[in-house]
């Protein structure tokens, strides 16, 4: 359906591509999905104190956990930090020798609310399959404290929170493999359970299962979203938090923005103070990951909503939300890192570990982030302290300057496309002094279940080289990141930071969903001999 506001934008669309000089007008008056070409899965969207709203996603593995960003306008996002400090739960997210793999373990389908009876931000996720943790703070920046374990094999299972008018707390999360939904209404402090009912089940739909629950209360009237898995979005709605309720179709299969993309299904309802409402959602669009998209939502008569789709699918482009202002963002999503001693310690928020680091094993000096071999090994899934970046855009690009005169033989440190099938390009020291490029290519982790390494990948390319005086190498790594393009990574090395030598086979991007998560810039610095070693990460540019 195309309302009269929705047409009107589209028309300044078809302008802008027209006229070049209307080029500005266009991108005020419009936006375009994905709102964001960057892997944030699981979006759960709120309304903060500041008038700003915050965006609560998964990283699993990856450490700090449960990314945070905020928006003035639903359109441009910024990160703002984790809820989850550190990876501290199950058996620990640590990795070899001090602590285990738990790849697709930690934080998925959480949730995050504001509750100003006492001024703190919640987040609550059944983390680690299978067991419930909270944690609080008074700010979404932090500190971020967790504060509670709801005992083994309670699983709040892709779960929202609604924080009532007179200031109760319920859940919404799925029981029985997706068979039935619970509400349970937690205590004033809101870290325990006091009341567990079923509400709804799928079947009332026609479906054997659903997830993705939040629950909302629109105008006195409880309101559940969920989904079924890859293609339908349902809304339900009841007089009383415990029900009956009542299900229809939000979005059923309806195409995604994304050419070659999934359908749209899991996410959030998000109110505008001028009345308009939005569903933010994710397509499926590996090997990028799972992308954020907008759409305006309608209410009907009948009190349900619909999603404006135009000609049949998920918008392009649709009209800005009204009334919300468009403030600057502290960063744009790719730029270029430097490590300077002012910095202190901390990593901004868009660096992520994979699995927790060791934190003794890097720090931020002489300008330079060092990072000292953590791990003896030769399975890049098991070496501690590779910091991750998420590619962004469809051409994602990423260049990285090392200084790599402290390295000890048999150590290895590169650049990776990192995820579950993954490669390569590194420089190793060799037991003679010098230095060697190295290409790894088909590293594969077991994306089911066990997440073991299944191929610790081929070598594709060794080169000796004379590293200078500087002991400066470069490496460049440029990707088509398109689910239906060419899904080729391009390796690259350079020892002076101008000409670039590419390695001679190109690696396909690999598009399977099991592991959840799309490919991530990696860098590494790993041992296969002993440690002792160390590289300094001089530059680190995201295009
Ligand atoms: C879900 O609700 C049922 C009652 O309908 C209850 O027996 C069950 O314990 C609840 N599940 C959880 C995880 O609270
Ligand atoms: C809520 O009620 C107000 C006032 O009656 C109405 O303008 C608005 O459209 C309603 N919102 C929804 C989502 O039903
Ligand atoms: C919708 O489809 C019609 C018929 O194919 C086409 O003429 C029109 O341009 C499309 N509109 C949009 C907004 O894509
Ligand atoms: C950074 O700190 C180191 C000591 O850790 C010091 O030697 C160096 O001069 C500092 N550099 C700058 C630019 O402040
Ligand atoms: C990907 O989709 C776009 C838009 O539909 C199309 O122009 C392009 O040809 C497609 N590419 C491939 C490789 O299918």
């Amino acid at each position: 359906m195309l309302t009269s506001t929705l047409f009107l934008g589209l028309l300044a669309v078809a302008a802008g591509r027209a006229l070049p000089g209307v080029q500005r007008s266009r991108s005020q008056d419009t936006f375009e999905n994905p709102i964001l070409y960057e892997d944030f899965p699981d979006n759960d969207i709120s309304l903060g104190p500041d008038g700003a709203y915050y965006f609560s996603a998964s990283n699993f593995h990856y450490s700090p956990g449960a990314p945070i960003l905020r928006s003035y306008d639903l359109v441009d996002w910024e990160f703002v930090g984790h809820s989850i400090p550190r990876l501290e739960f199950g058996d620990g997210y640590d990795l070899p020798p001090s602590g285990q793999r738990a790849y697709r373990g930690g934080t998925w389908a959480s949730t995050l609310r504001y509750r100003k009876s006492n001024g703190l931000w919640y987040w609550i996720g059944c983390t680690n399959f299978w067991n419930t943790w909270i944690y609080t703070a008074p700010a979404p920046e932090g500190p971020w404290t967790r504060r509670v374990w709801l005992g083994n094999e309670v699983c709040y299972y892709d779960l929202g929170l609604l924080i009532d008018d007179d200031d109760t707390m319920y859940v919404v999360y799925t029981v029985d493999g997706g068979r039935q939904v619970n509400v349970t209404q937690l205590s004033a402090d809101g870290l325990s359970p006091v009341r567990s009912q079923g509400v709804l089940w799928p079947e009332q739909v026609g479906v054997d299962s659903v997830e993705g629950n939040r629950l909302y209360k629109i105008n006195g009237t409880y309101y559940i979203l969920n989904d079924r898995p890859g293609s339908t979005a349902y809304v339900w709605k009841s007089s009383s938090p415990w029900g009956p309720y009542e299900g229809k179709p939000l979005a059923d299969n309806v195409p995604g923005p994304v050419p070659g993309g999934g359908a749209p299904h899991q996410g959030s309802l998000i109110p505008t103070p001028s009345g308009d409402w939005y569903f933010m959602s994710f397509t499926w669009a590996f090997p990028s990951g799972r992308l954020p998209v907008l759409a305006p939502i309608e209410w009907q008569a009948d009190g349900f909503p619909t999603l404006i789709t135009v000609n049949g699918t998920w918008g392009k482009t649709y009209p800005r939300p009204r009334g919300l202002p468009a403030k600057p963002l502290r960063f744009p999503w790719t730029r270029t890192y430097t490590f300077s001693n002012k910095t202190s310690t901390s990593l901004p928020p868009t660096l992520e570990w994979n699995h927790n680091p060791d934190i003794s094993s890097f720090s931020i000096t002489n300008n330079a982030l060092v990072l000292r071999t953590a791990t003896v090994t030769n399975d890049l899934y098991s070496a501690r302290n590779t910091l991750t970046h998420r590619v962004h855009g469809e051409y994602p690009k990423a260049t990285l300057k090392l200084d790599v005169r402290g390295m000890k033989a048999g150590d290895r440190a590169g650049l990776a496309a990192f995820r579950d099938q993954s490669s390569y390009v590194a420089v190793e020291k060799t037991s003679d002094g010098g230095y060697e490029i190295v290409g790894l290519f088909g590293t594969v982790l077991d994306e089911w279940g066990s997440g073991a390494t299944l191929d610790l990948g081929r070598e594709v390319e060794r080169v000796k080289v004379s590293v200078g005086k500087k002991g400066e190498v470069w490496f460049r790594l440029s990707m088509d990141a398109r689910p239906n393009g060419t899904r080729q990574a391009k390796f690259e090395w350079s020892l002076n930071g101008k000409k670039f030598t590419a390695l001679k086979e190109t690696y396909e991007l690999y598009t399977g969903w099991p592991f959840f998560l799309g490919y991530r810039f990696g860098i590494f610095n790993y041992a296969t001999k002993a440690l002792g070693g160390e590289v300094k990460v001089l530059e680190f540019k995201t295009e």
